[in-house]
């Protein structure tokens, strides 16, 4: 079996990150999301992956490489446009050839991974196995609804719905899926799109089947994260934070208090602080005079100095200096500078990408 990861695509609700940076490397716990995604699949034993990819395909392709160190082999497949998940698919069919397959959505966290599921298609080898879970807002997802226990008909982001079963980032199929989509239009948003593809499956008589990974979308812990929006992005970081194994690789003086589950990288310095887990602190990260919270991802290379900072992720090389009040449910991107400043006229002085958010107390 091999393995399809999507990592194309435009991530218009993660503006402006995704203007300059692909959204499925937004770090959890400091690792793209995409490694996740990948370790997902090398659990499972497939070891041959393609990565699409789109305009952030060099970024995507650096970041990931061969594939060695995940111990899986990688195959990049450039998409020209971003033009849909059956699109994608259908780029990659000299890749796939004959070989049944696991389509993963890079942006997609499956909190268990992905082996029951594998081990399912494998044992009763139906033509398409998918993954749902219910959700609160069904409109934001490709939507399943069955007729007496039968899976009767996928909808892509109804505007009304008797369900809420949302298919999940990830499906398995075997080679009819390439009949299914030559058969289906574009869609009214101008995309191929993966959910009429496995209608086209179900209206030909083959066999779809469907498996719920999230019984009950007031789940306390959610076992399966589409990561496409800063809500969703933050709750991602905080299961994964979760089950991260403490490990404090440099020594820590009289002056720093790590409280729970935390990671401090080689080459971070820490002075005069409290640093509250589940967080983790990336190489070469100055915190100093400064409380990190729970729920927290330092990348390497910032600063957080006179500052307070809890469940929130900060990409590489950030600042944040002299904040009075506490920097909570943030998403910051690389090289920014949150700072305060004595200088007059004392205002807010901004520099803002195209698409930013700012909320001030
Ligand atoms: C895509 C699919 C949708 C699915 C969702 C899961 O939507 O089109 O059917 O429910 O992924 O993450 P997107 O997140 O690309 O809007």
């Amino acid at each position: 079996m091999k393995g399809l990861i999507l990592s194309g695509g435009r991530g218009t609700r993660l503006r402006p990150l995704t203007y300059t940076s692909a959204k499925q490397l937004i770090p959890l716990a400091n690792r793209p999301i995409l490694f996740y995604a990948i370790d997902a699949l090398a659990a499972a034993g497939i070891d041959d992956i393609g990565i699409v990819t789109g305009d952030t395909g060099r970024e995507v392709e650096e970041a990931v490489g061969d594939g060695a160190r995940f111990g899986v082999s990688i195959t990049y497949i450039p998409q020209g446009a971003p033009l849909g998940l059956a699109h994608a698919v259908q780029v990659s069919r000299d890749f796939l050839g004959d070989s049944a397959f696991v389509m993963y959505l890079g942006d997609n966290l499956v909190r268990r991974g992905i082996v029951p599921i594998v081990e399912e298609f494998k044992r009763t080898c139906p033509d398409a196995l998918i993954l749902l879970a219910h959700v609160e807002d069904p409109r934001q997802f490709g939507v399943a609804e069955f007729d007496g226990g039968r899976l009767a008909r996928l909808v892509e982001k109804p505007s009304v719905t008797t369900s809420d079963l949302a298919l999940v980032g990830v499906y398995v199929f075997n080679s009819t899926v390439f009949d299914a989509i030559d058969a289906i239009d574009y869609s009214d948003r101008g995309e191929l799109e993966i959910t009429d593809a496995i209608q086209q499956i179900i209206d030909a008589g083959r066999i779809v089947e469907s498996h719920i990974i999230l019984e009950s979308h007031q789940a306390r812990v959610a076992t399966w994260k589409d990561t496409g929006r800063l809500e969703d992005l933050l709750e991602a970081n905080r299961l994964v934070l979760d089950e991260i194994e403490p490990l404090v690789e440099i020594s820590i003086g009289p002056d720093v208090r790590v409280e729970g589950k935390v990671v401090v990288s080689a080459g971070a310095r820490l002075h005069d602080c409290v640093v509250r887990g589940p967080a983790i602190i990336g190489a070469g990260t100055c915190i100093e005079s400064a409380f990190i919270g729970p729920y927290t991802s330092i990348s390497d290379c910032c600063t957080v100095r006179h500052a307070e900072v809890e469940n929130s992720i900060l990409l590489q090389g950030s600042v944040v200096e002299d904040i009075v009040g506490r920097i909570d449910s943030s998403l910051i991107g690389k090289e920014c500078l949150v700072r305060r400043t004595s200088k007059r006229p004392r205002a807010h002085k901004l520099l803002l990408g195209d698409h930013s958010r700012l909320e001030m107390s």
